[in-house]
């Protein structure tokens, strides 16, 4: 499983590419626009803060293949090698990514929410697809199933794409969303911390605490 951030709040990706086990950062225009400052300069502290080997998602603004080809490559030349360039599926996107891939370029299709758009845009050559969970469960759908299917005809077809569910808001959602195989979410600092927490942990912490103090007070493993 990859886990990946879904913001370009910097104290965020501070924090959890300190403290989490994260595989990188994903941004769409809404995240980048929430920070309301200079698009580069954001894009390359993240780059900065992340270091060179994790991967940053960026999406692309432009609408027409050879314009989005075009933005892809400076994407790359500034923010380095393990940069993925987003696409949201449509025609032109479908011929851009073709066209990536034959450059080397990784691309994510995002914006997915049938597994027949994430086949045809692995088909064309997508390193990633983005089915957006929480969206499809608020529309009556199942995020996870579309999820499942997804990763199953990648396997079925034998296609060198990963699954990359996203637009998560409940810890069960991730949780029901690895279990069907997905082989990466991007997620909130909110959501991460809902993940690792349970009531049940916090009560063994404060036990753990309260049976070595009473016997060592406040003295640690150094101490002895
Ligand atoms: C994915 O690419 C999107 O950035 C994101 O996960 C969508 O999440 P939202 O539905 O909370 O906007």
């Amino acid at each position: 499983m990859l886990y990946i951030l879904d913001t370009a709040d910097l104290n965020s990706i501070k924090h959890c590419n300190e403290f989490y086990p994260l595989d990188g950062v994903t941004t769409n225009p809404s995240i980048i626009a929430k920070e309301k400052t200079d698009f580069w300069k954001l894009v390359k502290e993240i780059r900065n803060i992340i270091g060179e080997e994790k991967m940053l998602h960026v999406q692309t603004t432009q609408t027409v293949a050879e314009k989005i080809v075009e933005e892809a490559k400076l994407l790359k030349k500034e923010l380095g090698e393990n940069t993925f360039v987003k696409i949201p599926i449509c025609e032109e996107g479908l011929k851009a990514t073709t066209m990536l891939k034959k450059m080397g370029i990784g691309v994510t299709v995002t914006a997915i929410f049938t597994p027949a758009q994430a086949l045809i845009a692995a088909k064309a050559g997508a390193s990633f697809v983005a089915p957006y969970v929480n969206r499809l469960d608020n529309f009556l759908g199942d995020g996870t199933e579309v999820v499942s299917e997804i990763v199953g005809q990648l396997e079925i077809y034998n296609l060198d794409c990963k699954v990359l569910a996203a637009s998560f808001k409940t810890a069960e959602q991730v949780h029901k969303c690895s279990s069907v195989g997905c082989h990466s979410v991007t997620v909130t600092e909110e959501l991460l911390e809902m993940v690792i927490s349970h009531p049940m942990t916090d009560v063994a912490i404060a036990g753990f605490e309260r049976d070595w103090k009473s016997v060592y007070q406040d003295k640690t493993i150094l101490d002895f």
